[in-house]
């Protein structure tokens, strides 16, 4: 049988590793690791407007006998190389134009970095050029195949801990890494509506995060539809010490348990009969396919491309956007002072038009 093999570009290539000039993560080796993993993928294009990232990359990851073009200008790129994939692996203020301006150029699926856009208006508009071109649209919630994270959901789908009613979890922030924990829980409460938001940010001193603002601490505490509640902290004087907790009727998982020792347990469970804490084997919640985390979310992408009528890639936009809304509407009950029904029917960061107006958090 032969399978299609996928013509791949990637937008935004970022500094091989070990260079000393990097400008952040380079995520886009991460993406063609996951690619070439599938077995069927040809990296056909490159784009970047430092030419010497695209370069580097090729010379890393292109196949000598038919290498990727490379180019500075990713809409020629789109034009030129006409790529069956894309991925957008540049900043968020970028992930927009990039992925309309893929979608429109006739590719069948996409590949864009999280967050998705830092107004709600534009990551709607993304969502609209993809479904409007029937163009599959994925974002890097890349957690959904980690094993830790399936182990979680499996335990709480097996009934380990009771009936779930709390989901609990922190980090820096509620954009850049915010996104992927509203992603977690809404995955543990299998994707279930949210009813409404109450948030509240504090900006005293305002940092920018691959060029995105982000708020120095921030809360949000949110109601799904089924009565489970979700509460996320964010800034260091907020941490709750575990990255994710999930509280059932009859027991709790935590997961990224900071130790005295300085490391994390990725994931420990006190269930009903349990005496203490205990570790489970995640060798269960490996994913099949080769190639780790970025292998099996490629493959799943494939898995919808080669069956449009396949459900949706596990990491698709519909659950994206669930996440992304998330982090707007807690902005906006800040901005509200109330709290915020979904679905959100805004356009614009609240954040970013609250520190321009100076109306929050106290000066530095
Ligand atoms: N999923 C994850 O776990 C994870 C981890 C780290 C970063 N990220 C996200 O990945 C995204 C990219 O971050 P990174 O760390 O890979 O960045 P990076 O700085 O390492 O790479 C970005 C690349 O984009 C290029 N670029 C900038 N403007 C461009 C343009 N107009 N056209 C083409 N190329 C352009 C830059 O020259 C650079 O090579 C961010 O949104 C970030 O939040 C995700």
């Amino acid at each position: 049988m032969g399978m299609k093999t996928y013509r791949v570009a990637i937008i935004g290539c970022g500094r091989p590793a070990g260079s000393d000039d990097r400008t952040g993560a380079a995520r886009g080796y991460a993406h063609w690791k996951g690619y070439a993993a599938t077995g069927r993928c040809a990296l056909v294009g490159l784009a970047d407007i430092r030419e010497e990232n695209a370069q580097a990359f090729a010379a890393e990851n292109g196949d000598p006998a038919a290498p990727p073009r490379i180019f500075t200008d990713y809409r020629a790129m789109l034009r030129e190389v006409r790529p069956d994939i894309v991925s957008v692996c540049t900043w968020p203020a970028l992930h927009a134009e990039m992925v309309i301006a893929a979608a429109e150029s006739g590719a069948r699926g996409i590949h864009c970095e999280k967050p998705m856009a830092p107004t709600w208006g534009e990551a709607r508009q993304m969502a609209e050029a993809a479904r409007r071109h029937s163009c599959a649209l994925i974002f890097s919630h890349q957690r959904r195949f980690e094993p830790s994270f399936r182990a979680a959901r499996r335990l709480v789908r097996e009934g380990a801990i009771g009936t779930l009613r709390n989901l609990e979890a922190s980090c820096a922030n509620l954009f850049d890494w915010g996104t992927h924990w509203f992603d977690m829980m809404n995955f543990y409460n299998d994707d279930t509506d949210v009813r409404w938001v109450m948030g509240q940010i504090d900006l005293r001193a305002g940092r920018r995060i691959f060029g995105a603002l982000v708020e120095d601490q921030g809360l949000s505490y949110y109601r799904y539809a089924n009565g489970v509640t979700g509460l996320l902290t964010t800034g260091a004087d907020g941490n709750l010490g575990v990255q994710n907790r999930l509280i059932g009727s009859d027991g709790i998982i935590e997961l990224g348990v900071a130790t005295r020792e300085g490391t994390r347990v990725p994931l420990r469970i006190r269930g009903a009969g349990d005496a203490d804490w205990r570790v489970p084997d995640l060798a269960a919640d490996r994913p099949q396919a080769p190639g780790g985390t970025m292998g099996a979310l490629s493959a799943d992408l494939l898995r919808f491309l080669d069956d449009e009528g396949s459900p949706e890639p596990e990491l698709g936009l519909s659950r994206a956007l669930r996440a992304t809304e998330l982090i707007f509407a807690t902005y906006e009950s800040a901005r509200r002072r109330a709290r915020v029904d979904l679905p959100l029917q805004i356009e614009d960061s609240p954040l970013v038009q609250l520190a321009e107006a100076g109306a929050i958090g106290t000066p530095a």
